[in-house]
């Protein structure tokens, strides 16, 4: 049964924007988190504390951070992938860090440089030391069903790192289908292998669209009960360590489809489409929102 509230978790300043080649100035990264918040977001993904030889978009993480003109009641977590960006990301008084270790090897190689065992090493560190400074601590999975390197991934390895993110102190875990190759078959069969080790409650769903089928994803994971939907505004996003991956389940389309479900998301659909316009002129392409196409139009 789908609940009957849902948390939306928007990742668009980050996995939206990690992607894009041609540098997107600071101020309007921070106008783009503003906007958000302003439509009614909660758990904004704001910037990330990431090697800056590695994903040059995200080196302006500090500025983000120190500038950003904190809402109260908004949470503006940062995924960190080891403890020189926990210390830099502590440093601008970040409230949430993330951790996100792979499911695959060949994508923790590609991402991250090393293997899952030495990720989940690593993020432990993390992890201890964010709990132990009275952070929260976030875990992601990424490549739950499918890598672009290794082909389809057996749910039980997820549920693995599943439990050892819990373990390690994450308060939830979002499953993310990084390539988008899921379907509500492989995401079901995921699921029930994933909710042997832990409850829904500590769950969020983590779908990029690339083959189209994030919204049929998402009612198969709603319907175990969990609670927590990632999304990007626009549909915004990929990794660029990820061939063809493309863009994140968008957040107007969400909005729209919880909508009809009866879900109350408390979130301003109009105010959303004009932020998912905003950051889509400003990028210059079209938006991948088909709600945002549709009603936008009018
Ligand atoms: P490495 O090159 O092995 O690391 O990268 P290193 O320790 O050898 O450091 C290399 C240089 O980077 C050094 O600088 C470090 O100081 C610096 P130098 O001495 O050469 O001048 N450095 C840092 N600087 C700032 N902040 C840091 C940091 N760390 C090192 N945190 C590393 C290993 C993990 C750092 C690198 O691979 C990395 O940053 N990877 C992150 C890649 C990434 O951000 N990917 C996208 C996010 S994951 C995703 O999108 C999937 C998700 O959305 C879920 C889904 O869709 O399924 C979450
Ligand atoms: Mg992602």
């Amino acid at each position: 049964k789908v609940a009957s509230e849902i948390r939306i978790y928007e990742v668009g300043p980050r996995d939206g924007l990690q992607n894009e080649s041609k540098f997107v100035p600071t101020d309007i990264k921070l106008e783009l988190i503003n906007r958000l918040a302003a439509a009614g977001i909660k758990d904004i993904e704001s910037t990330s504390f990431v090697s800056p030889k590695w994903i040059k978009q995200m080196s302006d993480s500090v500025d983000v951070m120190k500038n950003l003109k904190r809402v109260p009641g908004v949470n503006y977590p940062v995924p960190v992938p080891n403890l020189k960006g926990y210390y830099i990301a502590k440093e601008c008084n970040v409230e949430e860090v993330a951790i996100f270790p792979a499911g695959s090897e060949g994508f923790s190689q590609k991402n991250l440089n090393c293997s899952v065992k030495e990720s989940l090493q690593r993020f432990k560190e993390v992890a201890v030391q964010a709990v132990r400074d009275g952070l929260r601590v976030r875990g992601y999975v990424s490549c739950v069903v499918g890598c672009p390197y290794d082909g389809p991934i057996s749910p039980k390895v997820i549920a693995k790192i599943t439990e050892e993110l819990l373990d390690m102190g994450c308060y939830e875990v979002s499953l993310g289908d990084t390539i988008g190759v899921g379907t509500a078959g492989s995401i079901q069969r995921l699921l029930r292998e994933v909710l042997q080790v832990a409850s829904p409650d500590k769950l969020a769903l983590h779908f990029h669209d690339t083959y189209g089928q994030g919204l049929s994803n998402l009612l198969a994971g709603l319907e175990f009960g969990i609670k927590t939907v990632d999304s990007s505004i626009s549909g915004l996003g990929g990794c660029p360590y990820a061939r063809g991956a493309s863009g994140n389940l968008a957040t107007e389309d969400l909005v729209y489809f919880l909508y009809g479900l009866g879900v109350n998301t408390n979130i301003d659909l109009v105010q959303l489409i004009e932020t998912g316009r905003y950051i889509s002129n400003f990028l210059g392409k079209p938006t991948e929102s088909k709600v945002n196409r549709a009603l936008g139009d009018r």
